[in-house]
């Protein structure tokens, strides 16, 4: 595995790989890795004969500072794992590559699908991501590249941004990776306490029963996701959590579901102690 920190070594080696008909494929990462990321780089190497991995902790998502700041830094450890799962390349720039400038000046926005939800709660966050994720695939040109679901809305944005720009990438999403007891991997579950830890499957366990509460309401009962969504949240506040949102979605837009739509996505954010957990689950009604 080689670690590459020079975007011109980057791109020679990509030429290379493309000339000799490798299928490149890239996993976006801001490290300090964990079994969601893996998963990512697992189905990498299925679908390509070449994984890229980059890890470059991007300060234009972050739409808190102390967020940016307290971000752990684990390359060492992360270029271990990396090495294990047959990585070919990490791609490490630094920030001064990525925004030669030192601001972010073009940017690249999704309409739409960045307004709601995260977009709501976070401004500026998905123009920091889709700006980013379009220069690291200008710079390493991957034929597919991979994301997380647990990420759902990021996954749309993204996907959403290679059709408007008519980017030649194959966009690959996976399934969120979780601990025994239902808690999707992230990097923020290292923010929580031992007693907080204890708590965090409720949030998996919500959206579960939600499933089910939709489930008996059917497509037919929209009118009435929206109590569905208080008392779902009401129940995250009374086992110990600061909701921000648990919303009925449509899978394809993020958009409230009319009478009649059938692919939902259940979204939600909520605050337990200084970490601020996302998760999502998606669900078909008959
Ligand atoms: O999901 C992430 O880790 C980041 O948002 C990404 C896609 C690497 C862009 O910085």
């Amino acid at each position: 595995m080689k670690v590459i920190n020079q975007i011109s070594e980057l791109q020679a080696q990509v030429k290379a790989w493309h000339r000799q008909g490798e299928v490149v494929a890239f996993v976006p990462t801001m490290g300090n890795l964990h079994g969601g990321h893996f998963a990512l780089v697992d189905r990498a190497r299925e679908m390509g004969t070449k994984v890229i991995v980059s890890i470059f902790v991007n300060p234009a998502q972050f739409d808190r500072k102390e967020d940016l700041v307290a971000y752990p830094i684990t390359m060492d450890a992360d270029c271990e794992a990396l090495e294990k799962l047959q990585t070919d390349v990490v791609f490490a720039p630094t920030a001064a590559d990525i925004y030669p400038t030192g601001a972010l000046r073009t940017k690249v926005e999704v309409p739409g699908i960045s307004d709601v939800l995260e977009g709501e709660k976070r401004t500026g966050h998905f123009i920091g991501v889709a700006t980013v994720v379009s220069k690291l695939f200008n710079l390493v040109q991957p034929d597919i590249a991979i994301f997380g679901e647990k990420d759902f809305q990021q996954l749309l944005v993204i996907r959403q941004m290679v059709i408007d720009l008519n980017m030649n990438i194959q966009i690959e999403g996976v399934d969120a990776v979780r601990d025994e007891d239902g808690l999707a991997k992230s990097s923020r579950n290292g923010y929580l306490t031992a007693a907080e830890r204890e708590i965090a499957p409720v949030l998996q366990q919500t959206l579960q029963d939600t499933i089910s509460h939709l489930k008996v309401l059917g497509a037919a009962g929209a009118a009435s996701y929206q109590d569905l969504q208080q008392e779902m949240m009401a129940k995250l506040d009374a086992a110990g959590f600061r909701s921000e949102y648990l919303e009925v979605r449509r899978n394809t837009d993020l958009q409230p579901p009319d009478e009649g739509d059938k692919g939902l996505v259940i979204l939600v954010s909520a605050w337990l102690g200084k970490a601020r957990l996302i998760d999502n689950v998606q669900v078909l009604l008959n």
